[in-house]
């Protein structure tokens, strides 16, 4: 069935996605404090109290999902905070065409679509190609964080950024069950009520490691979801 796409008239929302400029953030907030990203926001739990937490900072917050994007832009509207935008966007298409390299002071990622089927494993966002090219996006010494409630997520991430260059584990472990001051996300608490733990990793992208010393950026050159599908999968 198809889903009515319901168009967004906030302030803060950011409708043009026929990125081939990177854009100018400055221009956006009107100020050139850091700039964090929150990939796959959902209905805007977390983006909504980091923001309220960190006025210091500007805050993008992304999904494919219309509602989502709706749902988190009615949070940020009756917060009546400046600090965030949001965009109906999907995160590679974002970074390869909206992003200036060495640009976002912390990304989020909290609990995205697990695939667990092994066959469909391949699907998953975090994976070896997207955190080579995360590092590239992330400012020297910037904040990497992901959770999930998914076990086998959190190893297939763990072990793999673990022999990536350009990148430092922040934690004692692989990964925590809980992290000081970072706000549960509207799947994380379903999960938690469920009495199901969640997994927290935390990296930052490496001072010492000079941009040029990291693995070669992948371009997905040609890459782009068909959003019609996208909003009824
Ligand atoms: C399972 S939900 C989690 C939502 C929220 N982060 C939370 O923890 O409550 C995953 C979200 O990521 C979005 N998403 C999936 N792939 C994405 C991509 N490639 N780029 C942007 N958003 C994506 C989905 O539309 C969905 O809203």
């Amino acid at each position: 069935m198809t889903q009515r796409i319901i168009p967004i008239t906030s302030a803060n929302f950011i409708a043009d996605r026929d990125l081939d400029t990177p854009l100018d953030w400055t221009a956006i907030f009107g100020n050139t404090h850091p700039l964090a990203l929150e990939i796959g926001c959902g209905t805007g739990h977390f983006i909504l109290e980091q923001a309220l937490k960190h006025p210091e900072i500007n805050f993008v917050a992304i999904d494919i999902y219309n509602k989502g994007c709706l749902k988190t832009c009615a949070k940020i509207d009756d917060a009546g905070i400046q600090n965030v935008r949001v965009m109906r966007v999907e995160a590679r298409w974002l970074m390869e065409r909206g992003l200036q390299t060495e640009s976002l002071a912390a990304v989020y990622i909290n609990c995205p679509d697990p695939w667990p089927k092994k066959r469909h494993r391949r699907r998953r966002l975090v994976n070896r190609d997207f955190m080579t090219s995360l590092a590239h996006y992330l400012v020297p010494g910037g904040d990497f964080f992901f959770s999930t409630d998914f076990d086998d997520y959190a190893e297939d991430v763990a072990e793999q950024i673990r022999n990536l260059i350009g990148y430092r584990n922040m934690l004692q472990s692989d990964w925590e069950h809980a992290l000081t001051g970072y706000p549960i996300s509207k799947y994380m608490q379903r999960f938690l009520d469920r009495g199901q733990p969640i997994y927290f990793i935390h990296h930052q992208r490496d001072q010492v490691v000079s941009r040029q010393e990291l693995p070669a950026l992948t371009v997905h050159r040609g890459f782009r979801i068909d959003w019609q599908k996208a909003e009824n999968d």
